[in-house]
């Protein structure tokens, strides 16, 4: 099988397992991971396209939050659908380095990528994260795992070690201060910092916007009680 039926079939493939997801990891989310780390890799010569295609497509299979907290989850499903397509070798164990590497794992936990073709999707994956598709993708994964939107009484934490990280049970608004505001400082490619620029900016305006309507601000200024 030729690189390009590869990818069209684990696309497909894809497709089918995350078409009805509800937490922010839909196909829809894949499909701009996929198409971003494309476009990023423009000015990344160095990266093996196949393997950045291949990467993206299966970034979130099996992923930790989703499977008890199993970080080899990932990696074993994509090898065993790569491997039933007759993938050599070399090209499943790039795949797999990038899922093992990609998650974010807290402020204070250093994520660097081991291949060219991780830092795009990782890139690709981060970008996904911020501005308004950000915004949208953070209440959604609050809202399936139940989360409250906010509670000022529960201050963000810096976490210093994936395993604090993954037990945190906050309300949504904490994820922004504890992952989302510092993503703009964890990106490898020029060309995806200039695009996290604007993305950061429209989250800092949201979280303003949000805080004064949480406040009151406005309707006390508007509509004075008395
Ligand atoms: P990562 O592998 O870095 O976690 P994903 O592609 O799996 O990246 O996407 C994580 C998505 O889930 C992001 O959009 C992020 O905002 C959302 N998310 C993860 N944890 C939380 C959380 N505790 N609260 C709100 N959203 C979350
Ligand atoms: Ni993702």
């Amino acid at each position: 099988m030729d690189t390009k039926e590869v990818v069209a079939r684990t696309a497909d493939y894809i497709e089918a397992k995350f078409l009805n997801e509800g937490s922010g990891h839909d196909w829809a989310h894949i499909k701009r991971v996929w198409h971003t780390s494309q476009a990023l890799a423009a000015q990344t010569p160095a990266a093996d396209p196949f393997v950045t295609e291949l990467g993206a497509l299966l970034h979130d299979v099996g992923d930790w939050k989703f499977h008890a907290g199993d970080e080899e989850a990932g990696p074993r499903a994509a090898r065993a659908w790569l491997s039933s397509l007759g993938v050599v070798e070399a090209v499943i164990e790039r795949v797999e380095a990038i899922i093992r590497e990609i998650s974010f794992k807290g402020v204070g936990v250093p994520t660097p990528m081991s291949t060219p073709e991780g830092e795009l999707v990782q890139d690709a994956d981060r970008l996904d994260a911020i501005g308004a598709i950000g915004v949208a993708r953070a209440f959604a994964y609050g809202g399936h795992k139940g989360r409250p939107l906010h509670d000022p009484a529960v201050a963000p934490i810096a976490h210093d070690s994936f395993e604090s990280y993954k037990q945190n049970t906050a309300p949504t608004i904490n994820h922004f201060y504890e992952k989302l505001l510092h993503l703009q400082d964890r990106l490898h490619t020029p060309a995806a910092r200039v695009i996290a620029e604007q993305r950061h900016q429209f989250m800092e305006a949201f979280l303003a916007q949000f805080l004064r309507e949480w406040e009151g601000e406005d309707v006390k200024a508007s509509a004075p009680v008395g």
